[in-house]
């Protein structure tokens, strides 16, 4: 089976340095470099707009620093173009901010603001950097994202994640739908000749029934990471999910 390579989200070791405002402490760079150590194939941040976890800064220094490369997700904004431009990352990743920007599940709803992501995606790729847009795994986002240009999607775990925590007796029954619409949204990505990441929602439980849809080159995970850092340190956490990972492939 094809590999699959692992994007370290480090959004949330920003979200505890801000909890106490001024401190410098934790550092994503830090993390960024520990995950890189431990097995990570990149790391990704989200600049959101309201600067709630990651910092300018932070982007900055890890465009810098990181030695494997760059998703950075953004929303689909001027002002998150420029900056993009300015950092050249070698992936920027569209998601959704604002409420008329998300289709009923909760990726980016690429039909009803196709002009713009077109014409954002062209300016990123004329200027050498990949662009994924973040969508469900439906049919007609996925149409609609390929017509853009991107050569990337990324297909929105977050409803499967959802359906793996639920405790009632039909738990496995919407998992396992859920799933399959991810397997069937891989594949059709796939046959129109993009590169299919997914992520959101991903944890050491529930990732190697995604790990294992042949058609997905990255998972982008985060949260789950994060957490799990705070007991077993940053890069045993990150080597634990890329193991997964890796035997779910055999
Ligand atoms: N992919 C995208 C597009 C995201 O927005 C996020 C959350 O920031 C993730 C992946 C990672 O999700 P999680 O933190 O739940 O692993």
């Amino acid at each position: 089976m094809n590999p699959i390579y692992l994007g370290v989200n480090v959004d949330h070791v920003a979200t505890l340095r801000q909890a106490r405002g001024k401190v410098a402490y934790p550092s994503p760079a830090q993390a960024a470099w520990l995950a890189e150590s431990a097995g990570a194939d990149g790391i990704t941040v989200h600049l959101r707009e309201d600067r709630r976890h990651i910092q300018d800064s932070d982007v900055k220094l890890l465009a810098q620093t990181i030695i494997t490369r760059l998703n950075f997700e953004m929303a689909v904004t001027k002002e998150m173009v420029d900056f993009a431009l300015e950092i050249k990352p070698a992936y920027c990743c569209f998601v959704p901010e604002k409420r008329e920007e998300l289709t009923t599940e909760g990726g980016l709803d690429v039909i009803k603001h196709f002009d713009t992501i077109k014409k954002y995606t062209e300016r990123l790729q004329l200027n050498h950097i990949q662009v994924s847009l973040f969508v469900d795994a439906d049919s007609n986002q996925i149409q609609a994202a390929k017509k853009t240009g991107a050569k990337l999607i990324e297909l929105h775990t977050g409803p499967y994640a959802e359906a793996s925590l639920d405790k009632n007796k039909d738990k496995n029954k919407s998992q396992d739908q859920e799933l399959t619409k991810i397997q069937a949204a891989a594949k059709l990505a796939n046959q129109l000749g993009l590169i299919v990441n997914a992520g959101h929602g991903l944890s050491y439980e529930n990732v190697a029934a995604i790990a294992n849809i042949p058609e997905l080159y990255e998972l982008n995970i985060g949260h789950a990471i994060v957490a799990q850092a705070l007991f077993d340190g940053f890069e045993k956490a990150v080597s634990k999910m890329k193991q997964i990972m890796l035997d779910a492939r055999k």
